[in-house]
């Protein structure tokens, strides 16, 4: 791709990814453009605190973002405006009140600056962290807060063959209560919009019936604040990742004894029983009308008053414009980006980028894939990206090996060393800077920080030996094929 074709980026999301984009980006001084979109009032993505989670999500089980989280429909003749929209748009943030950061500071944080202090941090620390970042870079002049985007829509190709890109945009007039709705053409753009903002319950036998029923029994994690909420309650928490562990922990301390965890895996940190009050269960068979839960060993509960559904998020594109751009950007099936290389590129879509998907080291690894990202898309790139037709390859490989040892696809893992070699094809890519300055190094991984990733554990983990782990396996009753890699909490 060459320098004179892309003039005008524009990235959405100013959370981590974001920042790692317009650094990126900025650094590489050849584009006349760059915005960075976001529709909260500030940066930070997922780590903004919203302490009231209100209006509560009602679970909606199995079902998926497209159908509850769907395109906004922009009104007919832009600019104008408009009503304010009052459709959900799951802006609101995860984050409760005593969550701190799960990665030792110096693996998770930018290479370029270090967290205020580590290695775990509480998540405002975090936050300060990210909106610091825009303006000690002086990339804040390149945020355009408080504005969504509501639809990407290809343009016909240039006569240079590039597709440019159209964004519907939408701001909240607070003064006038309106919505201001406009368009701006971008020559590229780069998704940079995170994946926890949906979140996600299983479809199970009667869960829906019961969800009527028992209004407000039933939550997500992501409505979760603070244990105390929940004091002398009974509760019954679904998901063993780093949300259903922390909330069982937490409730441990306030609700009433035991805290039931429905667990489908064990988690590395898990032991051959649980913690003090802490009871294990496998996972939920059906809801019966009479409100008791039944769960895969035929086992009971009753007079449960509250169920968190930790199981995660799906990742969300409504502002995708599939019916102009020839299809879907995400596979719900296979949970994964359709048509890419090495889960940043788009293969049928040369102009436009992803950060931020991949299951790895978070802060750390959006760095390479928007360093490789900006020297692809400013021309300058020493390695350029292979044909088409290998990248499919790539693609079909990846599916192929993910598919046969049963992981995702978008899952990088540490322990077998294919994040170290993610992380080391980004670097080739992605090239030296020039001598005059313009664009960033790739950061290095050198070893301390892969001594950190491997010692300096958040969660406390009994002893790993494989006779111990298949021991582990026999007591807890849970899927023993799953294999739960060193950094699965990430
Ligand atoms: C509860 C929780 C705890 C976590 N803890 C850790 C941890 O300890 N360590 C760790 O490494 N990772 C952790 N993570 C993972 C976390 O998601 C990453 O650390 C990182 O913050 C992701 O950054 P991101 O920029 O990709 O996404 P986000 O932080 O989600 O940022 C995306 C941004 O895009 C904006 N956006 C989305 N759509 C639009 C649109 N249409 N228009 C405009 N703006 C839009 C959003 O408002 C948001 O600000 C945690 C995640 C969660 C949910
Ligand atoms: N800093 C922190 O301390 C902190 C705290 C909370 C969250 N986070 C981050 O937030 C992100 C999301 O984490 P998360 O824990 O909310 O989600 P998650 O990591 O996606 O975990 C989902 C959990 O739900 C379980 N699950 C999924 N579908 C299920 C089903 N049909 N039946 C039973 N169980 C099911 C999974 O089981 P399996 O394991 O068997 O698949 C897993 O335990 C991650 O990046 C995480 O690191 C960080």
């Amino acid at each position: 791709m060459e320098s004179s074709r892309i003039k005008s980026v524009a990235i959405i999301g100013a959370g981590a990814a974001g920042a790692a984009v317009a650094a990126a980006f900025a650094a590489e001084d050849c584009f006349d453009k760059i915005r960075v979109f976001e529709r909260r009032e500030t940066a930070g993505g997922t780590w903004i605190h919203d302490p009231d989670p209100t209006p509560l999500l009602v679970p909606q089980p199995g079902a998926l973002p497209t159908k509850i989280d769907p395109p906004l429909e922009a009104p007919r003749d832009l600019p104008t405006t408009a009503p304010p929209s009052s459709q959900e748009r799951y802006e609101k943030t995860p984050i409760y009140e005593d969550l701190t950061s799960n990665v030792p500071s110096i693996a998770m944080s930018f290479s370029d600056a270090r967290f205020a202090y580590g290695p775990f941090v509480p998540h405002w620390v975090v936050k300060q962290y990210i909106e610091n970042y825009f303006s000690t870079h002086r990339l804040d002049s390149l945020l355009v807060l408080s504005t969504t985007v509501e639809d990407v829509t290809k343009l016909p190709s240039t006569p240079t063959g590039l597709d440019r890109w159209s964004l519907t945009l939408r701001r909240y007039d607070p003064v006038a209560h309106v919505d201001v709705w406009w368009k701006e053409d971008y020559d590229a753009v780069i998704f940079a919009n995170g994946h926890y903002s949906v979140p996600y319950v299983p479809k199970v036998d009667g869960l829906e019936q019961y969800i009527q029923k028992f209004p407000g029994r039933v939550i997500h994690s992501k409505s979760y604040r603070s244990a105390f909420n929940f004091k002398d309650k009974r509760v019954l928490v679904i998901g063993n990742s780093a949300s259903g562990h922390d909330i069982t922990t937490a409730l441990a301390k306030t609700a009433t004894r035991p805290v039931y965890q429905s667990r489908r895996s064990a988690s590395r940190w898990d032991g051959d029983k649980p913690p003090p009050g802490i009871e294990w269960k496998p996972i939920v068979k059906k809801y019966l009308p009479d409100g008791n839960i039944v769960f895969d060993d035929d086992s009971v509960l009753s007079d449960i008053d509250t169920v968190i559904y930790s199981t995660g998020y799906k990742a969300s594109f409504p502002f995708w414009n599939s019916h102009t751009n020839g299809g879907p950007i995400w596979d719900y099936r296979q949970n994964r980006l359709i048509g890419n290389y090495l889960h940043i590129f788009l293969r049928d879509f040369p102009t436009l980028g992803v950060v931020g998907i991949p299951r790895t080291l978070t802060f750390r690894s959006f760095e390479y894939q928007a360093i490789a990202l900006a020297r692809v898309f400013s021309g300058r790139n020493a390695i350029p990206l292979p044909s088409k037709e290998e990248q499919e390859k790539w693609e079909e490989d990846r599916w192929k090996l993910v598919s046969r040892e049963r992981r995702k696809f978008h899952d990088i893992p540490w322990d077998n060393d294919e994040t170290v070699a993610y992380l080391d094809e980004l670097f080739h890519l992605a090239g030296l800077p020039l001598l005059s300055g313009s664009g960033r190094y790739p950061p290095i991984l050198d070893e301390r920080t892969r001594w950190a990733i491997e010692h300096v554990k958040k969660y406390p983990e009994p002893d790993h030996d494989e006779d111990q782990e298949e021991e582990n396996h026999r007591w807890t009753m849970v899927d023993p094929t799953s294999y739960k890699d060193s950094l699965h909490f990430i």
